[in-house]
């Protein structure tokens, strides 16, 4: 029996994941926890979290796997202090921080010119880790593992072929940025990689930081408006800034995003943000199927997984979905770095012992709590409760049909950014004023954003086109939606018909599935919107309380909790 602790700790998006004998048993953002999305640094409270889920005892974790091979000593240090203080990063708006940023970009050019201070990087950073397991009472021997390799294990190895390609791309990760790999007779061989100059994440990430949004988390409104534009002269100018040769993307890109973000802003200064979207997503689209298609041609294999956080753009995966070349494709649901805990934990599993190599299913990996529990914590509220045998098939009969938000806190919490059932909020798709609703209260984003449909597997052919019938679980996919879609579900349906579909299959998710089909059987419709329990800018509810407080306080007119459904008092 072998125990692996998989830790990702960055700038951004740490994570810890217990796996034993190559099964998942745990897994959890560190977001969740502190309650600052995105937040980075050594995720104490996630590996403190995921050892109090499985019940493991420190002496029980053979071997730690961290998914960089190197860390950048400040960015680390600033971030492990941010964590301390609970603050969110924010360093464009203030001083010391931007002071912070230049002494990082310079630091870095140093430490890449000198093999000392690449050492000295390293030996701190292993050492501050080493402490830092030591505090939790963690002596195991820790390995790290090159990020893009933990990025494309987290495909390879959980997409359940004997051979595929791997193809992984970010904003950077141990100087790399994207690579291509065969995975064939149980091995991984990456075949080609680029660098920090043909970055695509910094590529998108200096547009949507350009035109107003922010970096690592506002690329969705930019994917998002970019359907609203048209061609200009900005796509011709971002074009020039990327090449596809062979396996390899080459650029021209600075090294930092910030200077790439400024650098943008200059040059797009005359267009309109919806222009500039268009191209920089056309862009990033042209890019990646030129890639995949070439990795085909050359390697002649047709199943293609992918994993890095530029595979959470839908529309950039819709576009390599119609590559006719592509057989079949497999996108690991948590792409982005908080991924790698799982993908340095499997890759440190896989050279040890082997994984059997089975497709990931669920990503239900979190915290949980007993109906016990919840009532609990009720008992010693004002609110309104009671307990539902089959909350299931009441909500989606009773509930949801009178066109009411209902918070859906249920079952073990999903590991990566999507809710797919146990920390959603569910409304009716059936009226396009319920999208403003949730829009004008708890959810202040974007009107041009579109929402998720969760619909039912049974009558999946009914609303998504699929003629590929790729397996569609994790809402990681744009599809084009049906007719029956566009008119039964308009909240739900994307200016371009397009849907971010997540398939509900009932032995995955009994009483998730059981809402969607019981709303279905009152209103004609087997789909919900399904949008993540947060409220705009906070990471997803992680505790019944915090569930409580966005009843109280946000929009939410019903809320789940296990078994339990909860009125808001009027
Ligand atoms: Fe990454």
């Amino acid at each position: 029996m072998t125990v692996v602790l998989g830790i990702s700790e960055a700038s951004s998006d740490s994570s810890a994941c217990i796996i034993r004998d190559g099964i998942i048993l745990a897994a959890i953002d560190e977001e969740r926890i502190r309650r600052i999305k995105h937040c980075g640094g050594f995720p104490e409270l996630a590996i403190k979290e995921v050892m109090r889920i499985t019940g493991i005892k420190p002496a029980e974790i053979d071997r730690v796997s961290i998914g960089y091979k190197e860390i950048l000593l400040p960015l680390y240090l600033k971030q492990s202090i941010l964590n301390q203080r609970s603050v969110k990063l924010n360093p464009i708006n203030n001083w010391k921080d931007k002071v912070g940023i230049q002494m990082f970009e310079k630091y870095y050019s140093w430490s890449h010119s000198s093999k000392f201070l690449k050492w000295v990087n390293y030996t701190s950073t292993q050492n501050m880790i080493k402490r830092s397991l030591s505090k939790l009472n963690i002596f195991a021997p820790v390995t790290r593992y090159d990020h893009h390799t933990c990025h494309a294990a987290t495909a390879a190895l959980t997409s359940g072929w004997e051979r595929c390609l791997v193809i992984t791309a970010d904003g950077r990760g141990d100087g790399i940025t994207s690579t291509v790999s065969i995975f064939e007779n149980n091995e991984l061989k990456k075949i080609s990689e680029s660098t920090v100059n043909a970055s695509l994440g910094n590529f998108y990430g200096g547009v949507t930081e350009a035109i107003g949004f922010r970096y690592g988390d506002g690329e969705g409104k930019t994917e998002a408006l970019a359907a609203f534009g048209k061609e200009t002269k900005a796509y011709e100018i971002l074009k020039e800034f990327l090449k596809v040769d062979g396996l390899k993307i080459k650029g021209k890109l600075d090294p930092h995003y910030r200077n790439i973000s400024i650098l943008f802003k200059e040059l797009l200064k005359d267009f309109k943000n919806e222009d500039s979207s268009y191209a920089v997503q056309r862009v990033l689209d042209e890019t990646i199927t030129k890639l995949v298609k070439n990795a085909i041609k050359e390697t002649g294999i047709n199943k293609v997984a992918f994993a890095g956080g530029i595979f959470y753009n839908v529309k950039t995966n819709q576009q390599i979905y119609e590559i006719p070349e592509v057989n079949d494709l497999y996108i690991y649901p948590a792409s982005g770095d908080s991924g790698v805990s799982i993908g340095a934990a499997l890759l440190d599993i896989h050279l040890h012992n082997g994984v059997s190599n089975k497709r990931t299913e669920q990503v239900y990996y979190g915290t949980s709590y007993s109906n016990e529990q919840i009532k609990s914590i009720l008992s010693k509220t004002e609110f309104t409760y009671e307990y539902i045998d089959d909350i299931g098939a009441h909500v989606g009969s009773e509930i949801l049909s009178k066109d009411v938000m209902v918070g859906w806190f249920r079952g073990r919490m999903e590991f990566g950014p999507r809710a797919l059932g146990a920390r959603s909020i569910l409304v009716s798709p059936k009226k396009l004023e319920n999208k403003k609703k949730i829009l004008s209260t708890i959810k202040k984003r974007p009107e041009f954003q579109p929402f998720c449909p969760s619909i039912k597997h049974e009558s999946i052919n009914d609303y998504v086109i699929n003629p590929k019938k790729i397996e569609i679980p994790f809402m990681v996919l744009a599809l084009e939606g049906t007719s029956k879609m566009v008119e039964e579900a308009p909240a739900t349906t994307f200016i371009d018909k397009s849907i971010r579909v997540q398939d509900v299959k009932e032995e995955i998710n009994h009483e998730f599935h059981s809402v969607i089909s019981n709303f279905g059987k009152m209103s004609g419709t087997d789909v919900l919107l399904n949008t993540s329990f947060n409220k705009s800018g906070h990471a997803i509810v992680h505790t019944p309380e915090q569930a409580l407080t966005d009843l109280k306080y946000g929009g939410l007119d019903y809320l789940v909790l296990e078994n339990y459904l909860i009125s808001k008092n009027k």
